[in-house]
């Protein structure tokens, strides 16, 4: 079995990344046949073009997804996040954004007594709704009408708005969307990863109290499903609350599930406890359909062509695809690889305190792999 991995290196550091988790995951001993393709902040600038359909054909006949990173100080803020990362992910409708949170062996933790035994959950976060649905407007007349659509595998939506705005003098709105439906398969992926991965509390994470409409529907679903499950322990936070207990008794979360918007924020404060934006991968997944890797990391423009980027939340990434796409025993060899490499401490990249190259943190990770895999 030779897997297609459609590649798209983006921004930044990216391509530099990238190219050290290929290097990984050709040592893991799985076949695969790499198509790059080149969107992103450079070829925008250049043709205009962000990610045209036919790329979408394309990269349809694939297995997964392997990206590096998109973004560009020259390009207008939300252009490439919308029209190319998040269409990527509306299209091939990857409703669950997985994001382990593992602190390794070997890695420096910024929170005071607390090592690996005590960071180590899961985040599943909603990916294709909530207020990433890309639905709003912004007007300063008295009279304001606009037709919002949005469409998704399981269903297209039209707002009709129609606004009369007395007294202010410009007004910005923006529509967060949950769905039962929605709701309940990124719940659902929550409680089947508790089960698989042998843990015995999900956590539910909203805002209910105050967003009612949305939140309050989100929780009804959780009660749902939870029922399902009644060897699995679940309970309730607020969003702000969380972001506290993160930080003060980060061994209480097994696995933590949460909508599209708190899933984004507590997942980088999840990078900083598990290390580091160095470290954190990150699964855009469609069980049934096209996933896609990333590390959750931005494109740090100030560091691309240095080969000075931590590679590991990338190589990481590329072990979510192989535990995706079926390869357990490979997805295994390679997290072992980076915790031997990590425990050594002796390849580091400057965020771990070191002075090694990306491509050196990468070297050693795929000689790990070689080592161990015979
Ligand atoms: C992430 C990023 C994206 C998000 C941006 C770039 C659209 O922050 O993957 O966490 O908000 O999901
Ligand atoms: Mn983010």
């Amino acid at each position: 079995m030779k897997y297609k991995i459609s590649v798209i290196p983006g921004d930044g550091v990216g391509p530099e990344v990238i190219q050290e988790g290929i290097k990984v995951l050709e040592a893991a001993g799985v076949k695969f046949d790499w198509k790059y393709y080149p969107y992103g902040a450079e070829h925008y600038l250049k043709t205009n073009e962000i990610l045209p359909d036919e790329a979408l054909k394309k990269i349809e006949k694939s297995d997964a997804i392997y990206l590096g990173a998109v973004g560009d100080p020259r390009v207008e803020t939300g252009i490439l996040e919308t029209h190319l990362l998040l269409k990527l992910r509306f299209y091939f409708d990857q409703y669950v954004n997985l994001r382990p949170v593992k602190l390794y062996p070997g890695v420096p933790c910024p929170l005071k007594n607390k090592g690996p035994e005590h960071v180590n959950f899961y985040v599943v976060r909603e990916n294709t709704e909530d207020f990433y649905v890309g639905m709003g407007g912004r007007f300063k007349t008295k009279k304001h009408s606009s037709l919002l659509e949005m469409r998704r595998e399981l269903y297209n939506l039209k707002f009709g708005i129609d606004i009369t705005n007395e007294g202010a003098s410009e007004i910005a709105y923006q529509i967060g969307v949950i769905s039962r439906e929605g709701a309940r398969r990124a719940i659902e992926f929550a409680f089947e990863l508790a089960k698989s991965k042998g843990k015995k509390r999900v956590t539910s994470v909203d805002k209910a109290n105050v967003l009612t409409h949305v939140y309050g529907l989100w929780r009804e679903v959780f009660e749902e499903v939870a029922k399902k499950y009644p060897g699995i322990e679940t309970e309730f936070s607020f969003v702000d609350a969380i972001t506290m207990w993160f930080v003060k008794n980060p061994e209480w979360y097994q696995v933590v599930v949460t909508p599209n918007m708190f899933g984004d924020i507590i997942t980088d404060l999840g990078a900083m406890i598990q290390g580091g934006m160095g470290l954190a991968p990150g699964g855009n997944i469609n069980p049934k359909g096209i996933s896609m890797f990333e590390p959750i990391h931005g494109s740090a423009p100030k560091y691309k062509g240095l080969n000075k980027a931590n590679p590991i939340a990338t190589i990481l990434a590329g072990q979510l695809m192989l535990e995706q796409l079926g390869e357990q025993k490979a997805a295994d060899l390679v997290e072992k690889a980076v915790i031997e490499v990590l425990k050594e401490g002796k390849v580091r990249t400057y965020d771990l305190g070191g002075t090694s190259k990306t491509s050196e943190v990468g070297d050693a990770v795929a000689g790990k792999v070689g080592e161990i895999g015979v």
